[in-house]
């Protein structure tokens, strides 16, 4: 099993399963779901059982590994090119987040390499998947938080952390590590509507950690930045372009925006796996739409005027210009541009 560093464990491999926490129940119950098939993966993918773009690619990893022994059982011979139809079944699940991709990539690899029974290879590798992801937040950690200075609050956006990740987190990593150092002293965090991921998934883990945290309305930030105590934003990223336009959930440009505007920094943090350099920049990003039904009802209950149409997108993409930092596990990328990407990525 993978020793995750934190109470919070998203994604586990159990007597040949993978399992999800379902992260569409939390805060009340914290439940995993066990899944059998590539089907039923992709499904929870989609249906936000596990969310959070590099959670999405550790998952994606795990169910090649169901897939493969699907189609091993159902075709020796030729298991290799039956998998390609489960491989995109995958990749189609959830289109912004890049780590899907990159994680389904990675395994299709090992795939093209193998001879005989794939199932103890293939998870092998959606292990180490896993566990760089872990290694790679926790570097990430260490490095934004050497970028805070001076002591004082944060904000965030959504739930960049241990759920959304193998473990630890990305932008909830440097806030751990942050704290931890005596950097950060509250952490401010966005309800994030329409899936509340802000309320539900990062307040939760902040609090399991005893991080003095307050969480406001998305409508409030602009207010809040004003106020002059908060001296980071700190958001996490689906997809990041060649150029350094920062893809992530919807809210995180107006937070940029608002953020450039009183003077306070903007980091993004993200491992390499988030980097898509095949994106020149980021209006190629191809943007996930989302149902109406997540703006017209709340917890089960009619929130909005009968007949509005709805627009649901569910990222937005902020521009280059805006990130004042971009930590990665490679390092990091002050003011980022395409100069910086390519350095960061040449490996
Ligand atoms: O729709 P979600 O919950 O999958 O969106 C998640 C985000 O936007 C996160 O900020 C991003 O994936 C980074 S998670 C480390």
């Amino acid at each position: 099993m993978i020793d995750t560093p934190d109470r919070v464990c998203a994604i586990r491999w159990r007597e040949n399963a993978l399992e999800l926490l379902d992260q569409r129940l939390l805060p009340e119950v914290a439940r995993y779901r066990r899944l059998n098939t590539v089907t039923e993966a992709a499904q929870a993918i989609r249906e936000m059982v596990v969310r959070g773009a590099p959670a999405i690619g550790v998952a994606a990893a795990y169910s090649v590994v169901l897939a493969a022994r699907a189609r091993y059982a159902e075709n020796p011979q030729s298991w290799q090119t039956l998998i390609n139809a489960d491989l995109a079944l995958l990749v189609e699940s959830r289109p912004t987040a890049v780590n899907l991709c990159w994680a389904v990539r990675r395994m299709a690899q090992v795939i093209a390499g193998l001879a005989g029974d794939p199932e103890q290879r293939l998870l092998m590798e959606a292990r180490g998947i896993h566990s760089e992801d872990i290694a790679a937040n926790r570097r990430m950690g260490q490095l934004g938080a050497a970028l805070l200075g001076q002591r004082g609050a944060v904000l965030t956006h959504c739930n960049a952390g241990a759920l959304a990740t193998g473990g630890y987190g990305t932008a909830l990593g440097v806030i751990r590590a942050g704290y931890a150092a005596g950097l950060i002293e509250r952490v401010y965090v966005d309800e994030t509507r329409p899936w509340l991921q802000g309320a539900r998934l990062t307040a939760w883990e902040l609090v399991q950690d005893r991080i003095p945290t307050t969480l406001l309305a998305d409508a409030a930030a602009a207010a809040l930045l004003r106020q002059g105590q908060v001296r980071w934003v700190i958001v996490g990223a689906d997809r990041i372009a060649a150029n350094g336009d920062v893809a992530n959930k919807i809210g995180t440009y107006h937070l940029a925006i608002a953020a450039r505007y009183h003077g306070v920094r903007f980091m993004v943090v993200a491992p390499t796996s988030t980097v898509d350099l095949q994106m020149v920049d980021g209006a190629a990003i191809p943007i996930e739409q989302r149902a109406a039904d997540e703006l017209l009802n709340l917890g089960g209950l009619p929130v909005a005027a009968t007949g509005t149409e709805v627009w649901n997108p569910s990222f937005d993409v902020t521009p280059a210009e805006l990130v004042d930092a971009l930590v990665t596990e490679r390092g990091v990328a002050l003011k980022p541009d395409a100069t910086q990407l390519a350095r960061l990525m040449l490996f």
